[in-house]
């Protein structure tokens, strides 16, 4: 019963030598020996990193300042220029800000904190003594970090960390919704500049279209006749851009209802993707497809733009439109469903 025989020769050997109690014991092999760095052993070395530090707090600053700059100088931006400077600032501002402090620490660091590897067994926290060690190692890492007797960094840090959050900030306080209701925000998204009678013109010269311009297998991209004039055109044009193709009218499925929204195969659907939003600009003539660029959402334009792959779950929204008594596309009336993703309050 006792007996118990083991498979392979090392096996059976590894337990012949734990049974002699001469099982090799794990020699620890320590720490490797500590390499000074040359802003250990050179001060000017280390005068240097510390004015690279600075430095590049400094940018961290001017990186918040910039994007200050983009958001109160350039303001409410009202022209495509206006609006590129406007988020080059932002975007530069905000991208300057944040690696700036990111840079600075870990380059801090790697060259001017201490190096030294510590080992130390772990044990539970407890008593009063391990707090006073606790604060203890904190003055240490303190004193060591060198931020009391490093001012330029010390000041430049303070300096970075107290502007950084204020991009943060400011844009949070753009999405304050007390300035206007839900329901004023969600009646705003239901309705677009389109309207009975609204011309459609090429976007984005704003050159009107005739019936007769639209030929088979060609897309235009639309806005509505007047969108410069109203009081924020960049807003108005976001909601109410359009796709217009012409198919032949036999390839069309047209729900009843439907029926007088299309003149003589030549439809119009709002370019803006239901998923979340970007602009549905591929047309595919052969397959009368509409495709998504973001994440591939394909509408069929034979199907009043019904989805038939990708996550978007609504079809794009339909402008119903005819012909003026100049032969030039006009819309019957605004859209009968907000545009957009669906979280835009549909229904
Ligand atoms: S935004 Fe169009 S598929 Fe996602």
């Amino acid at each position: 019963m006792g007996d118990q025989s083991h498979g392979s020769p090392q096996e059976a050997g590894a337990v012949a030598k734990a049974q002699a109690g001469s099982v090799d014991t794990i020699q620890d092999p320590g720490l490797p020996p500590h390499r000074p760095r040359l802003t250990d052993t050179e001060p000017r070395a280390a005068k240097r990193a510390e004015r690279q530090v600075g430095i590049l707090f400094a940018i961290s600053m001017i990186g918040t300042i910039l994007f200050l700059v983009g958001y109160f100088a350039v303001g409410h931006a009202e022209s495509i220029a206006e609006t590129r400077l406007q988020n080059m600032l932002l975007g530069l501002g905000t991208a300057f800000a944040m690696l700036g402090i990111g840079v600075g620490i870990v380059h801090w660091a790697r060259t001017l904190m201490p190096d030294h590897e510590i080992a130390e067994s772990r044990h539970e926290v407890r008593t009063e003594e391990d707090r006073r060690d606790a604060e203890e190692i904190i003055d240490t890492v303190l004193e060591e970090s060198g931020i009391k007797r490093r001012p330029l960094i010390r000041n430049t840090l303070i300096g970075a960390i107290a502007l950084a959050p204020l991009p943060a900030l400011f844009i949070l306080r753009d999405l304050d919704l007390t300035k206007a209701s839900a329901g004023e925000i969600v009646e705003r998204l239901r309705h677009t500049a389109w309207d009975e009678g609204v011309r459609l013109t090429r976007d984005p010269v704003g050159t009107p279209i005739k019936a007769s311009d639209v030929q088979i297998g060609s897309a235009f991209h639309v806005i509505p006749e007047g969108l410069n004039e109203l009081e924020d055109p960049l807003n108005e044009k976001a909601k109410a851009v359009v796709l217009l193709m012409r198919l032949h009218p036999d390839k069309m499925e047209i729900s009843p209802e439907r029926e007088d929204w299309h003149y003589d195969g030549i439809v119009a659907y709002s370019k803006i993707c239901t998923h979340v939003g970007c602009p549905v600009a591929l047309y595919e003539q052969h397959t009368h497809h509409l495709l998504c660029p973001c994440h591939q959402s394909t509408f069929d334009l034979t199907q009043e733009c019904k989805v038939i792959f990708g996550p978007a779950a609504h079809p794009l929204p339909q402008l119903p439109i005819t012909v003026d008594d100049e032969g030039y596309l006009v819309a019957r009336s605004d859209f009968h469903e907000p545009v957009g993703p669906g979280y835009w309050e549909r229904g």
